[in-house]
């Protein structure tokens, strides 16, 4: 079974640090959209699609990636975000625009990550040891249940 994790994580590194844990259980490759906006992943099983949440939504070119038809039928993916404040479920539009494809998700994992965005930031941040130690290890366990 082979893995790729494609990520946005340009607020504090929040979800690269998630995906990170992910992807050693996985040993899943990991791309930074950032660096690489169209990667390839025609032989990969698993696609984990992650992002930090940005004005309530996953990073754009997540969202650009999700849209452009490159997924293949028996392919699965699972979804990833972190947020400052977590009281929706931000992985739902993803998943709505997954199933309109007919691509297969397994399942999505969500927790806080340490935000400093705007007035947060002049506070000294909200969720800042986050993604904790405990965090990671539901990240992990997530990982294991759907596999
Ligand atoms: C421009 C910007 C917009 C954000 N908007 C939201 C939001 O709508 N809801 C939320 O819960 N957190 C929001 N956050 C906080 C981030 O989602 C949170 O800090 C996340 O863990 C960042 O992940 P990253 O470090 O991987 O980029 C925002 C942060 C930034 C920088």
């Amino acid at each position: 079974m082979r893995a790729i994790i494609i990520y946005a994580s340009t607020h504090h590194g929040n979800t690269k640090k998630v995906v990170e844990q992910m992807a050693k259980y996985l040993s899943a490759d990991l791309i930074d959209i950032l660096q690489n906006e169209k990667p390839d992943i025609s032989s990969y099983d698993i696609v984990g699609l992650a992002s930090g949440v940005y004005f309530h939504s996953f990073h754009e070119k997540i969202k650009v990636f999700v849209n452009s038809n490159c997924f293949q039928k028996e392919q699965k993916v699972f979804l990833v975000a972190t947020c400052g404040v977590q009281y929706i479920d931000y992985t739902k539009n993803i998943k709505k625009i997954l199933k309109e494809k007919g691509v297969k998700c397994l399942g999505s994992f969500q927790c806080r990550g340490y935000d400093t965005y705007g007035i947060f930031g002049k506070l000294g941040g909200i969720a800042k040891k986050h993604p904790t130690t405990q965090d990671l290890k539901s990240a992990e366990d997530f990982v294991k249940k759907i596999i």
